[in-house]
């Protein structure tokens, strides 16, 4: 049986740190689905599509790796993909509160999906999605935290 993990996110967009973590992920597990929330409630700075887009154009070896879109609750979708994980990067301390206030009520909603964290290699830690677009907003160069096809995105996004 194949050991399936999510790797659930908001991915806008996918950083160098993301793609990281999921190829740690490959160590540990036999499939990883990276599953971007469909929020409509969120303002993003890309579509769902276009997210999907970029994990496809940027991730080119899906020999175990797939990529969806996800609503409602994650351990609900997890069991419908029958993951046995939930996958998520842990960066520096001030990650640490919300993700374990994620994990401990995913563990409440369903006791059969555990949660893994996985460090990110030290050269992303400072790196995330947010942090990026204001610094791309600004005229901030990215270019070595995203893949090249993001890093046109983004500028295309900002008009620079
Ligand atoms: O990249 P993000 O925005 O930090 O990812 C957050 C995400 C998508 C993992 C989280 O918001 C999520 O799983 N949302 C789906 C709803 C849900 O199940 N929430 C947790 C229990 S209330």
């Amino acid at each position: 049986m194949q050991r399936i993990a999510i790797y659930p996110g908001s991915f806008d967009p996918v950083t160098n740190g993301h793609i990281d973590i999921a190829e740690r992920g490959l160590k540990l597990f036999d499939r990883i689905i990276i599953a971007i929330l469909h929020n409509p409630g969120k303002q993003s700075l890309f579509s769902v599509e276009e997210r999907l887009e970029m994990l496809n154009e940027s991730i080119p070896d899906t020999a175990n790796i797939e990529f969806d879109t996800f609503d409602g609750l994650l351990v609900d979708y997890a069991r419908k993909r029958k993951a046995i994980a939930v996958l998520r990067g842990m960066r520096a301390v001030s990650d640490f509160e919300y993700e374990f206030q994620l994990a401990l009520m995913n563990r409440k909603l369903n006791r059969d999906i555990e949660t893994v964290f996985l460090m990110t290699g030290l050269r992303w830690i400072f790196t995330s999605s947010s942090i990026i677009k204001e610094a791309a907003r600004f005229g901030g160069d990215v270019s070595d935290m995203v893949p090249p096809g993001v890093n046109q995105r983004i500028k295309a996004k900002f008009g620079s």
